[in-house]
């Protein structure tokens, strides 16, 4: 592996600006794109290993992306837009595409674990790419614990709908929500941890499996639903008008996050160039469309008003259209498996940016410490999982939650941003996927990422802010330090 502080092969040609010791050149120190690619894998005391298949990586994006978003989100977005959520839902994906596009580009260019950190330290420097890495926490990490609480809600309604108990509130919700720890949050956490210590390859069958359930059961309920449509239900089709259509798709971009997750496992795809960009355009198209049939199909079975207070929206429609009890526990069932597969999913994105970012220096080398005999980063993921687990089980996720979305929103606008500038600065390098009509598709990409972010509430910007805050604190006192891009300057 490169030791600490090596220099990059001699023959990058890559426009990176001289060492200086000024702060403003240390903030812009950029990693030029052949170190990033020949340190691809390399960890502390052994390599990630490439067992990852195109078909994989597409599993992982959908294990990451299609989960709460549209078994829980859903019925809190339809009261917003009325039967035009199916619209808001396009919009969301829209402004996830143009986004998408720019990931493929430089996922293809730039195939390594660390997603839009490691494409912003190539092109704008330390800084953003710490504050773009800083956003993938709140992305992956917080949003696993956020989905983890989701999940416990769901694993109730199936242990109520088959052997007729719940988990009491006591220990399935945290201090302040009327209970004192969430633990099914925790075991789920846990258990995805387990699962992730065989790693790559056995956490990507796991994986698959369980993303075939969750495609299985939209699908049944898309069949099921399609038989209580009534026409009447459509109209008026946008009562709340165009603000409301774009309030809705500002809270469903949440059900989009996480097409980004195949850009993680660049250091363990068999065929990185080819496989990621097809991946994560792949997956997107697969949940995009499987959105939208099922937000078709929910408001025209059931009344958009209905949705309002109602949490598990889509068990209900079974029930309903069905008569029988039995397919809303079907449904249920889906959902706590598709619910556990984000977990999973995003719990892997999770660990392989942090391994990139401690390669780098800017987060502890433990991080990128490789287990000899499964190729898995082992103690990455146990502490990931422990700080998942516990924010889950102890703490009221609320505000924290929406700023996920606020968190990705910023990541994304820098990904379009690093397409235009990759563009510029290396406009001879190999890429194995090209943004059409550039540079409009990447300006839009980060337009409808701006306008995504100024939908969301103000106080949503405020955890944003005082998340960065933090971030850059610990930027200046660690990694600004400890960058392994300046080994003089230390
Ligand atoms: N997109 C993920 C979900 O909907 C975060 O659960």
């Amino acid at each position: 592996m490169l030791e600490h502080g090596a220099a990059p092969p001699a023959t990058d040609p890559s426009p990176t600006p001289p060492p200086g010791r000024g702060i403003g050149a240390r903030l812009m120190r950029r990693k030029p794109v052949d170190r990033l690619v020949a340190e691809g894998g390399l960890g502390e005391g052994g390599a990630l290993r490439r067992s990852l298949s195109m078909w994989q990586l597409t599993m992982i994006s959908i294990g990451a992306t299609l989960g709460t978003g549209i078994f829980v989100v859903l019925g809190e977005a339809t009261p917003l837009a009325g039967p035009a959520v199916a619209v808001s839902f396009v919009l969301a994906g829209l402004t996830a595409l143009f986004s998408a596009l720019s990931y493929a580009e430089l996922a293809g260019a730039v195939p390594v674990s660390g997603s839009s950190y490691s494409y912003s330290y190539a092109t704008m420097g330390e800084l953003v790419a710490w504050i773009c890495g800083w956003c993938l926490v709140l992305e992956y990490g917080v949003s696993v614990a956020a989905v983890a609480v989701g999940w416990g809600e769901y694993l109730n309604e199936l242990l109520d709908g088959t052997i007729g108990v719940t988990i009491p509130a006591s220990v399935s919700a945290p201090l302040g929500e009327g209970g004192l720890i969430n633990l099914p949050a925790l075991v789920v956490v846990l258990l995805a941890m387990v699962f992730l210590m065989g790693g790559a390859k056995e956490s990507a069958r796991i994986n698959t499996a369980m993303v075939v359930v969750k495609i299985a059961t939209l699908l049944l309920f898309c069949a099921i639903g399609f038989l209580g449509i009534k026409a009447g239900n459509y109209t008026p089709l946008a009562p709340l008008g165009v603000t409301g259509i774009s309030a809705a798709a500002a809270t469903l971009f949440f059900s989009y996050i996480g097409f980004d997750a195949a850009s993680t496992a660049g250091e363990e795809a068999k065929n990185p160039k080819r496989d990621l960009p097809r991946a994560i355009m792949l997956s997107l198209l697969i949940v995009t469309v499987l959105y939208c049939l099922v937000a078709l199909v929910a408001v025209g079975a059931m009344p958009w008003q209905d949705f309002e207070g109602t949490e598990a929206a889509l068990a209900r429609i079974m029930q309903d259209v069905t008569g029988d009890s039995f397919w809303s526990v079907v449904l249920a069932a889906g959902a706590v498996v598709a619910i556990a597969s984000v977990v999973f999913a995003v719990l892997y994105g999770q660990t392989r940016i942090l391994f990139a970012m401690s390669r780098d220096g800017l987060v502890p080398r433990v991080f990128a410490r490789v287990d000899a005999r499964t190729g898995a980063p082992r103690a990455n993921t146990v502490i990931v999982s422990l700080f998942c687990g516990a924010l889950a089980a102890f703490i009221p996720l609320g505000e924290l939650a929406n700023a996920t979305s606020i968190g990705t929103l910023f990541a994304f606008a820098l990904v379009n941003v690093a397409v235009v500038i990759l563009r510029r600065t290396r406009p001879d390098m190999p890429r194995t996927f090209k943004v059409a009509l550039f540079p409009v598709t990447p300006v839009l990409g980060f337009l409808f990422c701006a306008w995504m972010m100024v939908s969301l509430p103000g106080v949503t910007w405020a955890v944003f802010g005082a998340w960065m805050a933090v971030g850059l604190v610990f930027y200046f006192s660690y990694g600004y330090r400890r960058s392994r891009l300046a080994p003089s300057e230390k």
